[in-house]
């Protein structure tokens, strides 16, 4: 019996240990668009830029990353691969890192003078109380290893890397939660300090007992406050404890069904079908406030802020105002709205929705925060340039509908043309930049032109005519659909609006986008200077990306099949070249399995590579695409 009981549990046991080895490689693999900067499991090395992630405090690495989400620390891949991700899945990203502890490289060797690292060693140990500088270890740990739940460790650490963050803090492109102490301190530091400092810390080797400390050495040696607590400063603490709290962008606002008011409820349905919330709340900012930056070819337009509040807000607005705004482009004052907030498609919307949006509004908790001021060139943005694009451009009231089609068309054309403005993306751009609510569905870029939303009317770009209804919902619901993935805006269009649908709305989008007419796109002569597919790119392939699209280009569970897949033989190769080199996340939904990232190779391959590579990709596998040229890959790296 005893003996039975130990092989079961041992065996039990063992399943345990494999399935969390085969987590810790699903994860190690989801997360290779961090590794291909950070190093196998977040190591880095001892040399250059990049910062060690692992085995950092999961609290300070989580608030890293929404930093670099929200703009409050600044390095534009990260920005760009963190941008579509939610509060949740940064706390798991924080949690895998944290949780890692791979070997270190040995410390960096220091010809530096002896004077030099003394001075370093001092600050480090001892401070400058003189100055009112706090030694590095009295916040840090003893060992320089961390405290948690937030303070880093400052070993393990490039030079170069702590040279940089501290002169970030002295700058002020680095902000941490206010009380922001190693701004204070940062400032109190001279130049050859910061030298002495980083460059003694880095070449410290890494004691036995590496993990953080579990709290502080001694007194906080300055007050800076919740910089060693949990979350936000007290301050804002206090204030979210007494205001109720409202969804933050990226995470959900309350479900429609838990909203007891029919009209309210519906009032909180169209405004996630519209992508109101998401566009008029800034990145870390208060829900609904305003203030997201709009980037158009003129110029940055900033969304209004749409709280009750009287002052900045739609306090003082009626019903009526609110209408006027959605169907004519008008604020209360009378001052005409940049077409930025797609009103040519709002301007179609049933007076009941437009009061239910209203009425659901104003139910939400009112935020003082002044519209910020558009950043236009001039003569866009004037009222009089916005009179002259009117008059060619805007019609209030739109084209009507076409009463003979059938119900679920019908719902499914109001969701598509009116609410959700597919049209603002999905339609070409005329010469003054605007797409037309009646134009066809055919294609066009979106905002300054990164992304290009293929037409919809083409079964070789996003056409879904020939999908069956239910796969099309499930890709509104999901942004995962048998080789095709959701990338950018689209996966953003997703996961804060389509998938808050119901499934009979989804299924009416489904079916007025299977009756869309069949056209193809303009055919594309290859450019001239074309990189014919070859051996280097099928090489480059197997070495950079079969390991997570299968040799064949099959895919694989998370990873999307490159065979057969739209997003690799679109006529314009623009969308397929930006995810190569930046890379991305597939749509964050909660629920679906956690998001895969695509790793970006920006940094890895150069111009006549990816151009190798993705000329190849358009010939394989009976693709026959055209070719892409090195200045197209160029372009898309500007
Ligand atoms: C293109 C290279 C690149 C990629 C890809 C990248 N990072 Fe970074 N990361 C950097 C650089 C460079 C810095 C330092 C930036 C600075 O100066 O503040 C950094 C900083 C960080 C920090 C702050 C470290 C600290 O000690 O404060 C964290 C955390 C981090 N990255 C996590 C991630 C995660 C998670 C991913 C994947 C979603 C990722 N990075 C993808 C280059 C990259
Ligand atoms: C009063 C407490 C305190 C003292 C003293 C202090 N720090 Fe910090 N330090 C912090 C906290 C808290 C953070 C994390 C800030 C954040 O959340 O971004 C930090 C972060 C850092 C970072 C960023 C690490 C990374 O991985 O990006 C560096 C570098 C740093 N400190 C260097 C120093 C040096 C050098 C000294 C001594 C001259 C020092 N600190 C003294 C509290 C302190
Ligand atoms: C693509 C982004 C975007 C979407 C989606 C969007 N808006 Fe806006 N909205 C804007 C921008 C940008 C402005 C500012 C225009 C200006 O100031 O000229 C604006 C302005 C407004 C205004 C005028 C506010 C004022 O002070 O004059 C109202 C009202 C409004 N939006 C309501 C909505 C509603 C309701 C929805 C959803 C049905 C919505 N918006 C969806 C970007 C958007
Ligand atoms: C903010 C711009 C934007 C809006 C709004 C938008 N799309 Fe897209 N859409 C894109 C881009 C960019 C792509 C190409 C990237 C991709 O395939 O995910 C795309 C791709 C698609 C695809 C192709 C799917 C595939 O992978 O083969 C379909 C279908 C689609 N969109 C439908 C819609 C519908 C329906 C709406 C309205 C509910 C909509 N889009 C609104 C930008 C947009
Ligand atoms: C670590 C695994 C991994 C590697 C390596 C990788 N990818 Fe990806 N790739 C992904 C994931 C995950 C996605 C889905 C992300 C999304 O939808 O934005 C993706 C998406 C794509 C897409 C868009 C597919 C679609 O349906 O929208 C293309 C194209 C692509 N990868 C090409 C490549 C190429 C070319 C390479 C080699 C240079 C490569 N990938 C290497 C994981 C990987």
């Amino acid at each position: 019996m005893p003996f039975l009981l130990i092989a079961l549990l041992a065996g039990v046991l063992a399943t345990a240990v494999a399935s969390a080895r085969a987590d810790d490689a699903e994860a190690s693999r989801r997360l290779a668009a961090c590794t291909a900067c950070h190093g196998a499991e977040g190591r880095a090395s001892s040399a250059g830029f990049l910062p060690r992630i692992a085995g950092k405090p999961a609290d300070y690495l989580y608030r890293q990353l929404r930093a670099f989400r929200d703009g409050q620390r600044q390095h534009a891949p990260m920005q760009w691969l963190l941008a579509p991700l939610r509060d949740d899945t940064l706390r798991e990203i924080a949690g895998h890192f944290a949780a890692s502890d791979p070997p270190y490289p040995p410390p960096a060797v220091s010809g530096a003078p002896a004077a030099l690292m003394r001075q370093g060693e001092a600050l480090a140990t001892r401070g400058d109380p003189a100055r009112g500088i706090p030694a590095c270890a009295s916040c840090h740990g003893a060992a320089l290893t961390g405290v948690l739940p937030g303070t880093p460790g400052l070993l393990g650490l490039p030079r170069d890397y702590l040279n940089a963050q501290i002169g970030a803090w002295r700058n002020q492109q680095r902000r941490a939660a206010e009380p922001d102490c190693m701004a204070r301190i940062a400032a109190r530091l001279t130049p050859e300090d910061v030298g002495a400092v980083s460059t003694w810390l880095a070449s410290q080797p890494m004691p036995a007992a590496r993990a953080p400390a579990a709290r502080l050495p001694g007194p906080a040696p300055m007050d800076c406050g919740s910089a060693h607590a949990l979350g936000d400063a007290p301050a804002a603490r206090a204030a979210s404890a007494s205001t109720p709290r409202i969804p933050a962008a990226g995470s959900a606002p309350p479900s429609p069904a838990a909203i007891a008011d029919p009209l309210l409820a519906r009032g909180a349905y169209l405004a996630r079908a519209g992508n109101c919330v998401s566009c008029h709340t800034a990145p870390g900012g208060a829900p609904l406030a305003g203030g997201r930056a709009i980037e158009t070819p003129f110029g940055t337009v900033y969304s209004s802020n749409l709280t009750p509040d009287p002052d900045t807000g739609l306090g003082a607005w009626r019903a009526q105002d609110f209408r006027r705004a959605l169907h004519e482009g008008r604020s209360r004052d009378g001052r005409l709205l940049s077409p930025a907030f797609p009103y040519p498609y709002f301007t179609r919307m049933s007076a009941q929705d437009a009061d239910a949006i209203f009425a659901w509004l104003r139910s939400q908790a009112p935020v003082r925060q002044p519209a910020r001021p558009h950043e236009m060139r001039w003569p866009f943005g004037t009222q009089w340039a916005l009179t002259v694009w009117r008059m060619l451009a805007f019609r209030a009231g739109g084209p009507p509908p076409d009463a003979s089609r059938p119900a679920d068309w019908q719902r499914g054309a109001y969701l598509v043309e009116v609410v959700g403005h597919c049209g603002a993306c999905h339609a070409p751009r005329d010469r003054l930049g605007a797409t037309r609510p009646e134009g066809p569905l055919a294609g066009g870029p979106v905002g300054t032109g990164r992304w290009l939303a293929p037409s919809l009317l083409s079964p070789g770009e996003a056409g879904v005519q020939r999908w069956p209804a239910g796969q099309i919902a499930q890709w509104l619901a999901t942004g995962r659909a048998a080789s095709a993935s959701a990338m950018g805006p689209m996966a953003e269009v997703i996961s804060h609006g389509t998938r808050h649908l119901t499934e009979a709305d989804r299924l009416a989008i489904a079916s007025y986008l299977r009756a869309l007419p069949v056209a193809s796109p303009d055919p594309i002569r290859a450019p001239a200077a074309a990189v014919p597919p070859g051996p280097v790119g099928a090489a480059l392939y197997r070495e950079h990306c079969a390991d997570c699209h299968g040799e064949q280009g099959q895919g694989r569970g998370a990873w999307p099949a490159l065979a057969g897949n739209r997003a690799v033989t679109q006529a314009q190769p623009d969308n397929l070249i930006t995810v190569v080199l930046r890379g991305g996340f597939a749509a964050d939904i909660p629920g679906e399995p956690r998001p895969h990232g695509m790793p970006p190779f920006a940094h890895r391959l150069d111009d006549s590579q990816v151009a190798a590579l993705v000329s190849w990709l358009r010939a394989s596998w009976g693709h026959q695409a055209t070719p892409v040229s090195v200045p197209q890959v160029q372009q898309a790296r500007r």
